[in-house]
């Protein structure tokens, strides 16, 4: 009897030991591809992510992923991963959320892995995110943040004059003449700064007159043209006869953004965040702001398509845990938190339509539009170089040290140079 006994307890203890093991749904070497992570981004202006991460690091507690912040400034953090990833072996950073326009480059040089499509929820997400996502035909990132420019202004100040917001150029330049000095306050803004927020700018300012800067996939450099001229002519003008102030060209998002909230500002070019932050306690303008889409010469003009992907190193430790972790961060009810906590453009579609969504964030049709109509930066394995000769090339322009006609000119001759071609 004894023995009958004994053997029971074995054959129950293995059928523990084996339901266990089912259970986890998990073969051992895929179990083994799970661990724990790092998450690089670039800086996190409303400070949402940690918090979040927290949720995630809770319910995976053999998965905790450790967040590591670089600069605010896209361009930096460009350099730090890049710095990090040629480094080869496996570097510092297992899942990268990368700015879109650098899908291409780090898919060319090999730093990130493609990824298989049918694991995450493509069909979700607004259409053109997911083309900034592939590259060569394949997925190499999965959407997570997307973006679009939005005019900012103050309906206080244009109520009191009785004028909507401005649809063109002509009359942004008008009232930003007219109507900004009788109030203390500067005209009008962007970034302009020489780092990518310049190109973002500037690649605006081109499209909404009609230019282009790269053709066919960035292999044809289509950027000498009277839209060109007529787009960094207008940001030019601006700085020339003082509607845009000079300190406009220190600014990145957060300088310009402080500016507007400061009540400095009659009208800026910023990402739906800064209309957040804008809008929350704290702010000397909040209650007092409205968002349009960009204006242009004759009409609303176009927004560049911003955002970011996440990406997964090729050397990553664990890559299961970090393509469970970017399912995570794409689901639904983490997009919501990316909109409510996060202050940033979700990219889930029916977001946007939430009427709950809709009656906070009453930016959320305008930006639909935007980021529907918007315009990719180039697809080039060589972004970088061409971002840099736009943002040296403009910026030229901007203070007066070449006419815009030259710039332009000068920055077809650069772009072949860069492209080969
Ligand atoms: C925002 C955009 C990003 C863009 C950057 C420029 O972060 O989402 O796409 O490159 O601004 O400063």
């Amino acid at each position: 009897m004894r023995w009958i006994r004994a053997a029971g307890r074995g054959l129950l203890v293995l059928a523990v030991v084996m339901s266990g093991y089912m259970a986890s749904g998990a073969h051992a070497d895929e179990r083994d591809r799970r661990g724990p992570l790092t998450l690089a981004t670039a800086g996190d202006l409303t400070g949402y992510l940690g918090p979040l991460l927290e949720g995630w690091n809770r319910t995976h507690p053999a998965e905790k992923v450790t967040l590591v912040e670089l600069p605010d400034s896209a361009d930096e953090t460009h350099a730090q991963m890049t710095t990090d990833l040629r480094g080869g072996d496996r570097g510092r950073f297992d899942v990268l959320n990368i700015d879109v326009n650098w899908t291409s480059e780090f898919a060319a040089a090999g730093w990130i892995r493609p990824l298989p499509r049918d694991r995450f929820p493509l069909k979700s997400f607004l259409p053109p995110v997911v083309d900034t996502a592939t590259y060569d035909g394949r997925l190499y990132a999965v959407p997570y943040v997307t973006n679009a420019g939005l005019l900012l202004y103050r309906k206080d100040v244009l109520a009191k004059e009785g004028v909507p917001p401005p649809r063109t150029w002509a009359e942004l330049e008008h009232d930003a003449k007219t109507i900004a000095p009788r109030y203390g306050l500067d005209g009008y803004a962007g970034q302009f700064l020489p780092y990518e927020g310049l190109t973002v700018n500037a690649a605006e300012a081109v499209y909404s007159a009609g230019g282009t800067i790269l053709g066919d996939e960035g292999t044809r450099v289509t950027v000498d043209s009277d839209a060109a001229r007529e787009g960094i002519g207008f940001l030019a003008r601006g700085l020339r006869e003082g509607w845009i102030p000079k300190a406009a060209l220190t600014y990145k998002e957060e300088e310009s953004k402080q500016a507007f909230q400061d009540g400095r500002l009659l009208f800026l070019r910023n990402w739906p965040y800064a209309y957040a932050l804008a809008s929350a306690k704290g702010s000397k303008v909040a209650g007092r702001i409205g968002a349009v889409p960009l204006p242009g010469p004759d009409g609303p003009g176009k927004s560049v398509l911003g955002g970011s992907n996440l990406a997964v190193n090729t050397h990553a430790r664990h890559p299961d845990s970090a393509a469970r972790l970017i399912a995570y961060l794409t689901s639904e009810g983490v997009q919501r938190q990316v909109l409510t906590r996060g202050s940033l453009p979700p990219v889930r579609a029916a977001l946007y339509e939430d009427p709950t969504l809709v009656r906070r964030f009453p930016y959320l049709p305008t930006l639909r539009t935007a980021v529907l109509t918007a315009a990719p930066r180039p697809k080039s394995p060589h972004y970088d170089q061409v971002s840099l000769v736009v943002q040296a090339v403009v910026q030229d322009a901007l203070t007066g040290h070449e006419t815009p006609a030259a710039a332009v000119r000068r920055l077809a001759r650069e772009l072949a140079a860069v492209s080969g071609r």
